[in-house]
């Protein structure tokens, strides 16, 4: 008797569809224990998605983990032998902490590694097989690729005194404004503001990496075979893609479903983490979010650019220059409390969101770009692209403390604030011991009531610290109104969101 397909799940589907396809390519089917020794991953922490591993005591005293990750594993029981290929595939259970629900969750992934000697062909053999996973998943998706190799050599262009982690951030962010103006940044820039389909770019970046003398002849003779096959047309270059350069190395790469606001695969060279494991064996590999594709409905398509405003003053100004370089939506200046306007011909549609959660609809894909503060950016470090500096809602953030006041360095510093991850992360470059009190508002009276010794607050026109006698006693960083874009939409709406950066960068000069 045949078996009844059609009793499968979305996601079982999904993973049987997976390592059908996996199979028919050269791949064994790798089973693996749910729980590891600890120290693999302790040794490896940066290596993974979240530093929260569940541990548990074995009955012989170890310290054991639920698998947090399925590579670690794989590499650790292979065979090292460079001059053989090993093939395999998997579809496994992890346990991570998720990033929207800050708790743990069973996430299903499927996935292959291969390991021996990577060559070009290994390599395009690999990127093929993930742009086949992702048909499996959608008609429309796109596969952003970049070289981590040639993003570290225009890094190391760079002769500005900031930390390479500062510089990696602003890549992955796609902030321009930062990398503009640093010294040296002029080749990174160049790289990062590549966009088009990949047969169209190749010139572009050929150029860029002679004029730069970078070296990556053998990233572009890959693209070069994949700009003549069958997926040219689903593949980006995208040189903000990036992964941790202590494990990962040369080509990776990111998959994007259309709908789906979150990367459905992720993979890439990682000879650095083989190393790091002390194997002699090139990696390549890559991933598959069997869960971010469950959750994904094929709902019609939308080519609106869907916009997040921050309610309030800010907001109206942000909206008038959107109007002023054509993206007027008259319907939202008549006197109602709708939040979701839209005007047809523009194809815009504007939501009113309040300031705090503009980040979360970003990122979250439930609108394509929003504005939002520098403050909520700093404090909530959502996964979103910083596009552009709207130059608007300038203010500071700062310490502030009452006048006269006299720090016990004998003891911890009480910090009221809103912005705890800001005031911890300052404290702690400094080496200073705090207490946060995390307040939602009004945090100007917590010293005058004695419940804190200052306060980490922004600061517009210092009016507010003025009449309840408080004064600025360090600055931590200046602050303004951001363009943020949620990743995967930057790839399926690319060129209205790039028009859209475009408009409010000349508005600006
Ligand atoms: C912000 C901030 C300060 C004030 C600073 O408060 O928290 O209280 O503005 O502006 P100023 O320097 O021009 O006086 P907000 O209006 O957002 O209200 P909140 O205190 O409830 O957060």
């Amino acid at each position: 008797m045949g078996i009844d397909y059609s009793v499968l799940d979305k996601k079982e589907r999904l993973a049987l569809e997976l390592r059908s396809l996996y199979l028919k390519n050269g791949y064994s089917n790798y089973r693996m224990n749910k729980f590891e020794e600890y120290d693999l991953y302790a040794e490896n922490k940066e290596f993974l998605v979240s530093d929260n591993v569940i541990t548990f005591t074995d009955t012989d005293g170890k310290l054991m983990a639920l698998k947090p990750d399925v590579t670690l594993s794989v590499i650790k029981n292979s065979v090292d032998d460079p001059q053989t290929t090993t093939k395999v595939c998997y579809n496994e259970n992890v346990y991570r902490v998720s990033r929207g629900a800050g708790c743990f969750k069973e996430i299903m992934q499927s996935g292959v590694e291969r390991f021996g000697k990577v060559d070009e062909k290994a390599t395009i053999e690999t990127i093929d097989l993930a742009l086949k996973s992702l048909a499996v998943a959608s008609d429309n998706y796109i596969l952003a690729l970049t070289d981590l190799d040639v993003v570290s050599e225009a890094v190391e262009k760079i002769n500005d005194p900031v930390s390479k982690k500062e510089i990696y951030k602003a890549i992955g962010d796609m902030n321009l404004d930062y990398i503009e103006r640093l010294s040296g940044g002029d080749t990174l820039k160049r790289l990062l503001s590549i966009s088009g389909a990949l047969k169209d770019v190749l010139g572009e970046l050929e150029d860029i990496l002679s004029d730069a003398s970078l070296s990556g002849g053998s990233f572009v003779s890959v693209l070069k075979a994949l700009a003549s096959g069958e997926y040219s047309n689903k593949i980006v270059l995208d040189f903000s893609v990036i992964g941790d350069e202590n494990y990962y190395n040369g080509l990776v790469f990111k998959g994007y479903v259309k709908n789906l606001p979150a990367a459905a695969l992720s993979g890439g060279r990682y000879d650095n983490l083989m190393k790091k494991m002390n194997r002699r064996s090139q990696a390549i590999g890559f991933a598959v979010y069997i869960d971010e594709l469950d959750d994904y409905e094929d709902v019609q398509e939308d080519d609106y650019l869907n916009v997040a405003l921050p309610k309030g003053r800010l907001g109206e100004k942000v909206y008038s220059l959107f109007a002023d370089i054509g993206y007027e939506c008259p319907q939202i200046l008549e006197p109602n409390r709708k939040l979701v306007f839209e005007n047809p011909q523009k194809k815009v549609r504007y939501f009113w969101v309040k300031p705090s959660d503009i980040a979360i609809y970003v990122e979250r894909g439930a609108a394509d770009v929003g504005v939002a503060g520098k403050d909520i950016i700093d404090e909530y470090l959502p996964d979103v692209y910083e596009l552009v500096d709207l130059g608007l809602g300038k203010c500071r953030m700062a310490v502030a403390a009452p006048k006269n006041f006299k720090e016990d360095l004998e003891r911890p510093l009480k910090v009221a604030t809103k912005f705890s991850h800001i005031a911890r992360n300052y404290y702690q470059s400094k080496g200073r011991d705090i207490d946060i009190i995390h307040l939602n508002g009004s945090i100007e009276i917590a010293p005058i009531l004695g419940l804190s010794d200052v306060i980490v607050d922004i600061v517009e026109t210092g009016r507010t610290l003025e009449e309840n006698d408080l004064e600025v006693v360090e600055k931590i960083s200046d602050i303004s109104a951001r363009l943020i874009a949620n990743k995967a939409s930057k790839k399926f709406k690319g060129k209205a969101i790039e028009e859209l950066r475009k408009r409010i960068k000349e508005a600006k000069i």
